[in-house]
């Protein structure tokens, strides 16, 4: 047990599945794996642990945002020994060419700031996604029919941003999509020497204004938890 984590030691794999939200962890858990059991419900963040062809698999909530997500990536790595985690969620999109329900896999995650500025201090350092996790992505999205678009994302703090101006230079510099946690994750993977990617799908769009209707969004979800699930496990 760790503070924010109820699971007995051994209760979660080496690999954790990450969405934001924990009912979506519900969901996947029961729809993915094989004999998915709760191993965690502190705070309700609800996490399982089963098993996806064979290969143990845990799927644990984080909640929005980098600070949440560090709580639960920090405890999984030092606590329980995880070794690869893959964030899954939505984001919203910064290209044209970037469609509502593309899947994007993210190589790189620009921060104005995460949980790990306070060490980096005047560094500016680039969190990116491990590569045979990206390139299993890649090969694993392409195998389903859901071509991938695969670039650099921008893991922003604020959902109801007041400076319209950071996402213009995003959409700018050729950033796919805006988040809320893959540049934590990225950090930390680095630092304790695991493997980090975030799988996203887009939820809305920041150019057009579109949004995803709820009753499309499991389908959608779907295709990135098999991709995260089969990359992990290539
Ligand atoms: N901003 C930040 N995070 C998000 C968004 C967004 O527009 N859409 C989905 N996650």
């Amino acid at each position: 047990m760790t503070v924010h984590i109820g699971a007995k030691p051994g209760e979660i794999a080496e690999t954790v599945l990450m969405p934001g939200d924990p009912y979506r962890a519900k969901w996947a858990a029961e729809n993915f794996l094989e004999d998915a059991v709760l191993v965690n419900e502190v705070r309700g963040m609800l996490g399982f642990t089963g098993t996806y062809k064979g290969n143990r698999v845990s799927i644990q909530g984080s909640g929005m945002g980098m600070p949440s997500f560090s709580i639960y990536a920090n405890e999984l790595i030092r606590d329980y020994g995880a070794k690869t985690l893959i964030r899954i969620g939505s984001c919203g999109g910064m290209q044209d060419k970037v469609k509502i329900r593309d899947v994007i896999v993210a190589m790189t995650a620009t921060t104005l700031n995460s949980p790990s500025s306070g060490i980096f201090k005047e560094l500016n350092f680039a969190p990116c996604a491990d590569w045979s996790l990206l390139k299993a992505a890649v090969a694993a999205a392409e195998a389903k029919n859901v071509p991938p678009h695969v670039g650099g994302i921008y893991s922003s703090d604020v959902f109801y941003d007041e400076r319209p101006d950071l996402n213009e230079q995003m959409t700018r510099h050729g950033i796919l999509g805006v988040e809320m946690e893959a540049a934590e994750l990225y950090n930390l993977a680095a630092r304790h020497g695991v493997r980090g990617l975030a799988v996203l799908t887009v939820s809305d769009h920041l150019l057009t204004g579109e949004a995803l209707p709820s009753e499309d969004r499991e389908k959608t979800f779907g295709d990135m938890v098999e991709i995260a699930l089969d990359a992990a496990f290539a």
